[in-house]
């Protein structure tokens, strides 16, 4: 059996135990210019269009103690600055002036991703999301492409002497590849039968693209394929005797593997059959 003085002896044993931990825990925050996790998402941006890179940071309860710098390699100057709760311009480069914005709202759970309108080429490189907050700093690389690409609509064209399907996107950027593949038969190669073309669009960067295909059969669903090294697109078309559906499809590719990053579906729609032309 514990003697009183023994429980007494113990009790201050134990308070100090935790006091000391209690204290060392303190310490540490305090002193902590620790590293905080920083996460940064690859995406692609769309030239003309506006684009989001995507970074995350551990929240932190205060706005006013979150300070946020996006930095881009090369580039003399900051892409963006955000502390005390608001943008702080002073330091930008002139390459990005008027384009950017962080999310405000959501800077305080910890989102602190860059909008940037207008997107041009050139603001494709290595970025920096650097942050500091009360619970320390850290930061995170985000590889930027940037190009053009759009979702592709397919149709039967009505004005061809054969069957045939017309495949348009408007703007794409590198020269895509494009590729017409065949539900029944995936295996089926088309390239014999089918006719690519490339228009430069007015401002000589981004490009038309229209593929045709020859001499296709009726109840099949076609597919038109369109990819580059940012962007993966499908456009669909089953043309039956009373009917024709069509669906589209626009994935972005990611840096590493060919992980699906943001896509676009549209699903199928009915349209009115060519008044002149039917398949067979
Ligand atoms: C950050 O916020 C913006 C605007 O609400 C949103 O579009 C984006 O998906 C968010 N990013 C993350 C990683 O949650
Ligand atoms: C088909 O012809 C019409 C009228 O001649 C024209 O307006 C249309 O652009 C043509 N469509 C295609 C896909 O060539
Ligand atoms: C399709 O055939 C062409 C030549 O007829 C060839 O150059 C091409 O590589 C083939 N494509 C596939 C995917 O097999
Ligand atoms: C547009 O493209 C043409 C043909 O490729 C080229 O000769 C011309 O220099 C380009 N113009 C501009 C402004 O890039
Ligand atoms: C196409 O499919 C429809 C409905 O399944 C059928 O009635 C029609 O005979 C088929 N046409 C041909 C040419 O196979």
């Amino acid at each position: 059996m514990a003697s009183r003085g023994q429980v007494i002896f113990w009790s201050i044993i134990s308070t100090i135990i935790i006091l000391a931990g209690a204290t060392a825990l303190i310490g540490f925050g305090i002193s902590g210019r620790h590293s905080i996790t920083v996460t940064t998402l690859t995406s692609a941006g769309n030239t003309g269009e506006d684009g989001i890179l995507s970074c995350t940071f551990e929240p932190n309860i205060k706005l006013s103690d979150i300070v946020i710098q996006w930095l881009k390699e090369g580039v003399m100057g900051l892409a963006h600055e955000f502390k005390e709760g608001k943008d702080d311009l002073s330091d930008q480069h002139e390459m990005f002036r008027g384009r950017t914005a962080v999310f405000a709202d959501q800077v305080i759970v910890g989102n602190d991703s860059l909008r940037l309108k207008n997107v041009q080429l050139t603001d494709a490189g290595t970025y920096k999301c650097y942050i500091i907050t009360s619970k320390g700093k850290g930061n995170a690389n985000l590889e930027y492409k940037t190009g053009a690409f759009s979702i592709p609509e397919v149709n039967v064209d009505c004005n061809a002497t054969s069957e045939s399907l017309r495949c348009e996107a408007p703007r794409w950027f590198p020269q895509p590849t494009v590729v017409w593949a065949f539900q029944v038969d995936q295996g089926a190669n088309f390239s014999e039968v089918s006719d690519t073309s490339f228009e430069l669009n007015s401002k000589n960067v981004t490009m038309k693209v229209v593929s045709v295909l020859y001499s296709v059969t009726i109840n099949n669903t076609y597919s038109c394929m369109i990819e580059n090294n940012i962007a993966k697109a499908t456009g669909d078309i089953k043309v039956t005797d009373s009917e024709i559906k069509r669906q589209s499809h626009l994935q972005l590719l990611n840096s590493k593997a060919s992980l699906c990053v943001s896509s676009v579906a549209i699903t199928w729609v009915l349209l009115p059959l060519c008044p002149y032309l039917m398949l067979k």
